[in-house]
């Protein structure tokens, strides 16, 4: 698949980290569609993860930027926004919940790690769109997409403070998306992804176990990190271009089904 449908459109790429990430396989996506891009990450990801080789392939210019931080993230718009003038897209793909990272169950929080997650997870989705704001950053008719999880809308074990934060996420999303909206001709939507194998993903303990039931559940299974890539692709183009304000699932179906027959025949097998 390769139609050139981001042709001419510039924006920015938060969260690959390796090329597990789905932010990574977006950048390449975008890339092959004709999108031009600053790639960009937390410092101590770009030290650690192979983000370089990424920007080397897709020709990008790489600003490390802590999501959390205002004076980053206006250094990194002004950046992009010298390079490329007004940008169309944006692709929010961050998560980290430190109570995941350390294995403290959902009724024993420690609450200055639950502030630190709902930060990084949630409240940098805040801080970029108003810096995108404040800066007059975006295009009429820019579009800007922010990955989440259906543990937002449905319990689920082990997802823990990350399913409060997913939540945040999604209603900053409405919020800021109206606005955005109303007053910039910006679309703003989440995407939320099946269970996928990602550093990110494999600190949720037990993800094997998710995957396969969620693959068993959904009719057309799990939804890939190229999947998601995809979506955004056409999220970024203008074939979506009154698309906002929503969370559109990518999940093969998974979120609205109740019980499929290959999860009962399972159980009937014990
Ligand atoms: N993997 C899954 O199963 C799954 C399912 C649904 C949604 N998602 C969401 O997709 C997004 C991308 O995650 P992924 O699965 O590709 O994993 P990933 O670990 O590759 O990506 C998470 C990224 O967040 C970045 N990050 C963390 N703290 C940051 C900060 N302070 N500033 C800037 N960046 C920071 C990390 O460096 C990393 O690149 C996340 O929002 C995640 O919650 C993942």
């Amino acid at each position: 698949m390769e139609n050139n449908i981001l042709k001419g459109k510039k924006g920015i790429i938060f969260g690959a980290l390796d090329s597990s990430s789905i932010a990574w396989k977006t950048a390449e996506n975008v890339f092959r569609e004709g999108g031009e891009f600053v790639l960009t990450n937390a410092p101590v990801s770009v030290r650690m993860g192979s983000i370089n080789e990424l920007a080397e392939k897709t020709n990008s210019e790489l600003v490390p930027a802590d999501a959390t931080n205002l004076e980053d993230l206006e250094n990194l718009i002004k950046v992009a926004k010298d390079k490329f003038g007004k940008l169309d897209f944006i692709l929010h793909s961050i998560g980290m919940s430190v109570n995941v990272r350390k294995g403290r169950h959902y009724t024993d929080l420690n609450y200055d790690w639950l502030t630190k997650g709902w930060d990084v997870s949630a409240v940098s989705f805040h801080k970029l769109m108003q810096s995108l704001f404040k800066l007059d950053a975006m295009n009429e008719w820019g579009s800007i997409v922010a990955l989440t999880y259906i543990a937002a809308q449905r319990t689920f074990p082990n997802y823990n403070d990350m399913a409060d934060n997913k939540a945040y996420l999604e209603s900053i999303a409405r919020s800021f998306g109206y606005i955005f909206g109303k007053e910039k001709n910006v679309r703003v939507n989440t995407i939320s992804q099946s269970p996928t194998l990602t550093t990110a993903g494999k600190g949720v303990k037990g993800l094997d176990d998710f995957l396969n039931y969620a693959e068993l559940t959904s009719p057309l299974g799990n939804a890939t990190a190229d999947d998601c890539a995809n979506l955004t692709v056409s999220l970024f183009s203008d074939y979506t271009k009154r698309v906002t304000l929503q969370n559109i699932f990518n999940d093969g179906g998974f979120s609205n089904v109740g019980v499929s027959q290959e999860i009962i025949d399972k159980l009937n097998s014990k």
